[in-house]
C-alpha cells in the first residue's frame, strides 16, 4: 500500500517541534507494516544539499504556477521535495523570518503544498502512486479540499492534528488567489467566521480525522480544548480515532546515543552520571547528589506552562534542587527565565535557542524532565525522557496523561510507575508534585526502580504504526501488507 504524506516539516532535515520528529519517524514504522510512504516536503534551504542527488520527476501544479518534482532517499526516508525557490527558498525557518515573524505569504506558502499534494494524490509521481493521501495540522490541511472540490477524483484523505492552536486563518478576500473553488466558502466547506480556515476545511473534507493521542482526541469535542472547532470535531466523532505518538527508538537510544557524553542502559546506568555532570558543567550549574536537577527542553510559550515553572521556581530551589533549560519562544518567558538565571547563579542555567545535541544531553543528565503543559496534544519530550530514564513530571492532559503513569501509592506497590502528574493544571498543584519528586528522589532503591521502568517502557512505533496501516487499509479497501498500489481500485 502506498501513502503520501503531505507535511511542513520533517526530522533530521528541517524542525521546529514534535511534528518533524512525527514525520521523520512514523514512515520508517510503517515499512515494517507493508506500508510504503513517501514524504512530501517544500524545498527549504535546509534541504537543497540533497537537490544534486535527486531525480527531477517534472512539473507539478500548485497556485499560481508549478512547481519541480524532485524526488530521492535520504535517512531512510523516501523524499518528494517540491521546488518553488520564490515561496520556500528563503533564509529563516518554515514559518517565520529570521526576525520572528510569519511568513507574509504563509497561506501561499501553505495552499500550494496542500495543492501540490492533492495533484499528486490524484495523478501520481513518476509512475508512482498514493491509495492514501495524509496530510499533518493547518499548513497540509487544504489538501482534501482541494481533491474534492476541484471533483477530479483521488484517494482519500487523513488529516491528522497535532495541536488545535494552530488553525491558519486567513481573510476571505485571498479565495481566488488561493485557487479555492467559490462553492466550499460555506459553514460545511472551508469558511470559518467569515475567513478562510485552514485546518477547519480539512476536517471538514478529510475522509478521517486523527490527533496524537486518545485522551487528546476526547479533549478536543470540548469548548475548553477544541478552540472554537470543537462543535465541528464533535460532529465528526465517528471519523476521529486518538493515535498515540511513538519516538524513533533508533535516534534517541541511551546505549548508542552519540550526543551523549557517556553510553547508558537500565542495566546499567552509571553513565548517566556523566551525563549528568557533563551537562551541569555546560549549564554552569552545581547540582548537588542528594536533590534533582530537573530539565526543560521546550518550545517557550503559555501552553508550555513555562511561567507556571517560573512562579513555583523559589518552590524548587528550596529543596535544593537545580533547573536546566533549553528552549526559545515568546519574548516575556525567554526574559524570564533569563532572569532566575541571574537571580540563582549556579542553581538555574538557561540556554535560550534551539539545539538537538543539547536536547539529547538534556534528556541524558536531568534527573527528571518537566512537562507542566496547559494542554499537550501528545507531547514527546515525556517520552524521550522515558527512554532516557530521568522520570518525567508532567501536567494530567492531553497525550501526558497516557503516557506517564504517576508514582502513587498504589503504582508504587503495583511496581508500575515510571514518572509524576499533576492536575489540575495549575502552579501550587505543581510546586506539590516538585515536593514529590524530591521525596522519592531521596529514596535511591525506589528512584532507580522508577527509572529503570521508565526506561523499558515501550515508546516507539510498533503499536501506533500498525494502527495507521490498518485505518489506511480501511480506507483503502485492501490488506495493509498489500504493496501493488492496486488495493484503492
Ligand atoms: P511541540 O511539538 O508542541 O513543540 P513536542 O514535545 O511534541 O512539542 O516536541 C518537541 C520537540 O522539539 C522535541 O523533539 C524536543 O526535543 C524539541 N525541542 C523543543 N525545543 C527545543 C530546543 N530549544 N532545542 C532543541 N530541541 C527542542
Ligand atoms: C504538536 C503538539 C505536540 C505533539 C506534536 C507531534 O506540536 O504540540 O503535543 O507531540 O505536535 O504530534
Amino acid at each position: 500500500m502506498n501513502i503520501l504524506f503531505a507535511v511542513s516539516e520533517c526530522a533530521p532535515f528541517v524542525k521546529t517541534g514534535g511534528l518533524a520528529d512525527v514525520a521523520g519517524a512514523l514512515p520508517k514504522a510503517l515499512t515494517a507494516q507493508g506500508v510504503s510512504t513517501r514524504v512530501l516536503l517544500p524545498l527549504y534551504p535546509a534541504l537543497a544539499p540533497l537537490r544534486d542527488r535527486a531525480t527531477d520527476l517534472g512539473e507539478v501544479e500548485g497556485v499560481g504556477g508549478t512547481a519541480r518534482l524532485l524526488a530521492l532517499e535520504a535517512e531512510g526516508i523516501d523524499l518528494l521535495m517540491l521546488d518553488a525557490p520564490a515561496l520556500y527558498d528563503r533564509p529563516g525557518g518554515p514559518y517565520i523570518d529570521a526576525g520572528g515573524a510569519d511568513w507574509a505569504d504563509n497561506h501561499l506558502r501553505f495552499a500550494f503544498l496542500s495543492r501540490a499534494a492533492a495533484r499528486i494524490a490524484r495523478d501520481g509521481a513518476g509512475g508512482w502512486a498514493p491509495d492514501v493521501v495524509h496530510a499533518h495540522d493547518w499548513q497540509t490541511a487544504l489538501t482534501p479540499a482541494y481533491l474534492k472540490l476541484e471533483g477530479a477524483g483521488g484517494p482519500p484523505c487523513v488529516v491528522t492534528v497535532h495541536n488545535i492552536a494552530f488553525q491558519g486563518v486567513f481573510p476571505s478576500t485571498l479565495i481566488d488567489a488561493l485557487a479555492l473553488p467559490r462553492e466550499g466558502f460555506t459553514v460545511e466547506g472551508y469558511e470559518y467566521w467569515g475567513q478562510i480556515g485552514f485546518l477547519k476545511a480539512g476536517l471538514a473534507y478529510a475522509d478521517r480525522i486523527t490527533t496524537v493521542s486518545p485522551t487528546y482526541a476526547r479533549e478536543l469535542t470540548a469548548a475548553e480544548f477544541g478552540m472554537g472547532l470543537q462543535g465541528l470535531i464533535a460532529t465528526r466523532r465517528a471519523d476521529l480515532e486518538g493515535v498515540l505518538n511513538g519516538v524513533d527508538v533508533d535516534v534517541w537510544n541511551p546505549e548508542t546515543d552519540p550526543l551523549l557524553a557517556a553510553p547508558y542502559s537500565a542495566k546499567s546506568l552509571k553513565g548517566k552520571a556523566v551525563n549528568r555532570a557533563a551537562l551541569a558543567e555546560r549549564m554552569g550549574i552545581d547540582a548537588t547528589e542528594d536533590a534533582p536537577l530537573f530539565g526543560l527542553v521546550s518550545r517557550l510559550t503559555r501552553q508550555k506552562g513555562v511561567d507556571l515553572l517560573l512562579a513555583v521556581l523559589p518552590r524548587l530551589l528550596a529543596r535544593g534542587a537545580t533547573l536546566a533549560v533549553l528552549g526559545a519562544g515568546d519574548a516575556d518567558l525567554e526574559a524570564g527565565l533569563r532572569a532566575a538565571a541571574t537571580a540563582y547563579p549556579r542553581r538555574v542555567g538557561v540556554e535560550v535557542g534551539y539545539s538537538e545535541s543539547l536536547a539529547h544531553l538534556m534528556q541524558a543528565g536531568c534527573d527528571s524532565i518537566l512537562v507542566p503543559s496547559r494542554f499537550e496534544p501528545c507531547g514527546l519530550t515525556q517520552l524521550y525522557a522515558l527512554r532516557y530514564g530521568s522520570p518525567p513530571l508532567v501536567a494530567r492532559t492531553g497525550g501526558l496523561a497516557d503516557t506517564v503513569i504517576d508514582a502513587n501509592e498504589a503504582a508504587c506497590v503495583a511496581g508500575c510507575a515510571t514518572g509524576f502528574q499533576f492536575s489540575p493544571i495549575a502552579a501550587g498543584l505543581l510546586a506539590d508534585a516538585i515536593d514529590r519528586v524530591c521525596d522519592a528522589y531521596a529514596d535511591r532503591k525506589l528512584w532507580a526502580a522508577i527509572a529503570r521502568r521508565a526506561m523499558r517502557h515501550p515508546v516507539g512505533w510498533d503499536a501506533s504504526a500498525a494502527h495507521y496501516a490498518a485505518l489506511y487499509a480501511d480506507l483503502a479497501g485492501g490488506a495493509p501488507g498489500d504493496l501493488s498500489g492496486e488495493a484503492a481500485a
